[in-house]
């Protein structure tokens, strides 16, 4: 990312004039940077001039899966539209110029989803040309072991590492445990644990934050859940809430 351009955190309602470049610099929360090499799946999601705001998981040469509310416009919630959307794959600094953009052929976006706190924050991107990075899995429908509490899980992106920082340029991972679904009920009044689960501990410290929505949520090499949203990020007592993919393998089959 060039200096002095910042990624807002547009989806989380925080204004782009609270971010400056004088902040440390910013990415998930905790946790270390990352490669490519570790991460040949994660694809950052930009504008049409290369702004990163969402994150997403190459799930075969031409699918990319995301959350809904990266896929559709914060302010009318309509789906945007394939042309106002790229995914950048084999590029963890967003300043070089490694890898690949991909331009979007299709969006779908599931057809429930009305706003992340009520689920179904879940879409799929289809790219007009192949690319060449190796696809991450997905966790099956029966496969419930992944959301155990306990099981440690790693997310991905190039979101904030700090609830009132700057975007990252580089993507980074954390490694943060689901919780149990009475905790994640505590802190999310509306969870619902068909479609969702939290990750975090309780000292907080440990989470993703704004611009890394739609990216994954990774337990033993394969897609497990997708960034939604959280109280700030990274608080104690309020874990992140991700899609729960294993609760959308019909969906996903017809898709991808
Ligand atoms: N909705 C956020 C985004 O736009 C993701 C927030 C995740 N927050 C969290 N505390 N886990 O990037």
């Amino acid at each position: 990312m060039a200096a002095g351009t910042v990624a807002a955190g547009a989806l989380t309602g925080v204004p782009a004039a609270a971010v400056t470049d004088d902040q440390p610099q910013a990415r998930v929360l905790g946790g270390a940077e990352t490669s490519t090499d570790q991460a040949p799946w994660a694809v950052a999601i930009t504008d049409s001039s290369g702004r990163q705001f969402c994150g997403g998981a190459l799930v075969s040469e031409v699918k990319v899966i995301t959350a809904a509310h990266c896929a559709t416009s914060s302010v009318t919630g309509d789906e945007r539209s394939p042309g106002s959307l790229r995914a950048v794959a084999g590029r963890a600094d967003l300043s070089s110029q490694n890898g690949s953009v991909a331009e979007v052929e299709d969006v779908w976006v599931h057809p429930e989803y009305r706003g992340y706190t009520s689920g179904d924050d879940l879409a799929v991107l289809t790219l007009r040309d192949p690319l060449p990075q190796q696809p991450l899995g997905v966790v099956g429908a029966a496969d419930d072991s992944a959301y155990r509490p306990g099981t440690t899980g790693t997310v991905y992106g190039w979101g904030r590492t700090s609830e009132d920082g700057a975007p990252s340029g580089v993507l980074r991972s954390v490694d943060v445990p689901v919780t149990s679904g009475r905790e994640c009920g505590h802190a999310y009044s509306e969870f619902d644990e068909r479609g969702m689960f939290c990750a975090g501990v309780p000292e907080g410290g440990r989470d993703a934050c704004a611009g890394d929505s739609g990216g994954p949520f990774v337990v033993d090499g394969e897609l497990a859940g997708v960034v939604s949203y959280g109280t700030g990020c990274g608080r104690p007592g309020t874990p992140g809430v991700y899609t729960k993919v294993s609760g959308y393998s019909a969906e996903l089959a017809a898709q991808l």
